[in-house]
């Protein structure tokens, strides 16, 4: 069962309430969509997305009590701006995303998402679509690898990596990646994270182009929140995060006109106030009672009246 991460401050964040409409971009195991539903209890709204359709089925399953009050989407929520208004749902009161992967995904070893366990080299949230991590591995181009793992993994032998790769080639399974990525990396007792982790970091970002499925759902995000409405972004690496606070800050900026200019005449007015003024991380009780979401980073924004650039 998937623990959904800052829960109580999702809730807090929110403030589902009854009549509201809420999206949630990830609904993954339908943990904070319950929550969601519970606190806009009797008559709030939710559309949940996500990409993978097990999760789909397994969270309409799990909210089958609340039904009636959410409809579900097997998309990205990267399509939300045009998805979202079809369903009904063209001015809403709060925006989830709580980025990465659930950890039914993870311990699945067919979906090939973990280093640590032996399965298929696949890592599509969406098994019905798109390259898998495998098509990476064994199609492109050395330089291409490299550029994947320097990019999506910021890793520093990036073109190292991608040489054992191709010369490895046919790449079939975790376990045979896991072990290149280790052989090349040699030894070292001074580091902090598996060298097995950027690389899978970094093709699952590919695969999924997560980034730009993010760079699309903050866009729509602006487009569909009413006045008011909050935005929260649960994210799991740096290159999330960053993507996330520089979005806040640029939607939350009052004036762009260049610093050496003495007066004001842009006539800015932001679409976003930021409400978390530092990322907010879980508790050291939360870390222990469940050690994935040790690297989690939560941002939230509240839409502003008559936001333009
Ligand atoms: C961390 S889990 C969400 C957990 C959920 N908040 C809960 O409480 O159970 C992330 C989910 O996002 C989904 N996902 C990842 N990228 C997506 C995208 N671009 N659009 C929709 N869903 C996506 C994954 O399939 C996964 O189920």
């Amino acid at each position: 069962m998937h623990i959904p991460v800052l829960y109580q401050e999702i809730i807090a964040y929110l403030q589902p309430r009854s009549g509201g409409s809420y999206i949630d971009g990830t609904v993954g195991g339908g943990g904070h969509a319950k929550g969601i539903l519970q606190a806009s209890d009797p008559d709030g709204l939710l559309l949940a997305f996500d990409r993978d359709p097990e999760a789909i089925s397994f969270a309409r399953e799990r909210l089958q009590e609340v039904g009636d009050r959410v409809t579900f989407v097997q998309a990205s929520y990267g399509e939300m701006a045009t998805l979202a208004p079809e369903y009904g749902f063209e001015q809403v009161d709060g925006i989830l995303l709580d980025l990465g992967l659930s950890s039914r995904q993870l311990e699945d070893n067919e979906r090939g998402f973990s280093f640590m366990q032996s399965g298929s080299l696949d890592m599509r949230f969406d098994q019905t679509r798109g390259n898998t991590a495998a098509d990476l591995v064994n199609q492109l181009q050395e330089a291409e690898i490299a550029e994947i793992l320097w990019r999506y993994g910021e890793m520093k032998n990036s073109r190292r990596i991608a040489r054992a790769i191709v010369s490895a080639r046919p790449i079939n399974s975790t376990q045979q990646l896991t072990e290149l990525v280790l052989r090349e990396s040699g030894r070292s007792t001074k580091r902090r994270i598996h060298p097995a982790t950027l690389v899978y970091q970094a093709l699952r970002i590919a695969v999924n182009n997560e980034l730009g499925e993010l760079e699309k759902g903050l866009a729509a995000s602006l487009a569909l929140l009413a006045t008011d409405g909050y935005l929260a972004i649960i994210s799991f690496h740096s290159l999330e995060d960053r993507l996330v606070k520089q979005f806040i800050r640029q939607q939350s900026k009052e004036c762009v006109c260049p610093p050496e200019q003495p007066i004001c005449t842009c006539d800015t007015r932001p679409y976003l106030r930021a409400i978390t003024r530092k990322v907010v991380r879980p508790s050291v009780a939360e870390i222990t009672l469940n050690p994935r979401s040790r690297s989690a980073r939560l941002r939230v924004a509240q839409k502003l009246a008559g936001g333009h650039a």
